[in-house]
């Protein structure tokens, strides 16, 4: 990637949408990062290395680097993780924060620091003032180690490569998100298809969000339920269509 800017965006109270294009996707393709900020800062996907210098650089408009409490990802991959020890050697506070088989698989060896006790399915991370339940979703959209956050307070799904869409798109968009996630699909099948696929995301539907941040493409505001079961719906069409069915 070359030419690189990041644009920030506050997408609900208190989260940031860190924001990086490039056109090396057809299509084009956008790289976003989230920052919870309460009294302690939590940033969802640190970017691949090479982002580092311009999402640090996003990030010291809504927080200095170095204050960063919390860093934590979906899943171990290059855009989800792959900066992770430039942010810890950044932020002398900051630990990693992710579930289960994220720490046990991968966080202990790969993590320059130790990170913090693996997050237990359902378990509150409380910044002060932001409220961050873990939710487990293994192997959904990929990686057995999946796993995003709901934020309570602002009920702010960040649901990582869920929805991914291309595009050089809006911050935030009101308009329909699931059509744009099945054309992505049909172009980078990047969602691991089995039988919890569909009923996982329909699970993610019972926390009613109010809004989705979306690690690739826009940050959806409306009716977020609707928008997962409409996933969940094509996703179950996919997986039928896959036994021949
Ligand atoms: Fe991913
Ligand atoms: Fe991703």
């Amino acid at each position: 990637m070359t030419a690189m800017e990041t644009r920030v965006d506050e997408i609900a109270d208190g989260i940031y949408r860190l924001s990086t294009f490039t056109d090396r996707v057809p299509g084009g393709f956008t790289y976003n990062q989230f920052v919870v900020r309460g009294d302690d800062a939590l940033l969802f996907h640190t970017g691949k290395r090479l982002m580092f210098p311009s999402v640090s650089e996003a990030l010291s408009r809504v927080i200095p680097p170095e204050r960063l409490r919390w860093v934590s990802f979906g899943h171990w991959e290059a855009d989800e993780s792959g900066a992770l020890n430039l942010w810890l050697e950044a932020a002398p506070g900051a630990e990693v924060a992710v579930g289960t088989l994220g720490t046990v698989l991968s966080g202990d060896d790969q993590a320059v620091r130790p990170p913090r006790p693996a997050l237990a399915d359902g378990e509150v991370l409380d910044l002060g003032g932001k409220r961050l339940r873990w939710i487990d979703t293994p192997h959904v959209p990929h990686g057995w180690d999946a796993g995003l956050w709901f934020e309570e307070t602002t009920a702010t799904l960040l649901c990582g490569d869920l929805f991914t869409h291309v595009g050089a798109v809006p911050a935030l968009t009101e308009n329909d998100v699931v059509v744009p996630a099945a054309a992505a699909e049909d172009l980078f099948g990047q969602t691991c298809l089995t039988a919890h696929t569909a009923p996982t995301i329909r699970r993610l539907a019972g926390l009613a969000p109010a809004t989705l941040g979306i690690m690739h493409g826009s940050s959806f505001r409306g009716d977020c339920a609707a928008a997962l079961r409409a996933l969940a719906d094509d996703y179950d069409r996919r997986f039928r269509a896959s036994l021949g069915e």
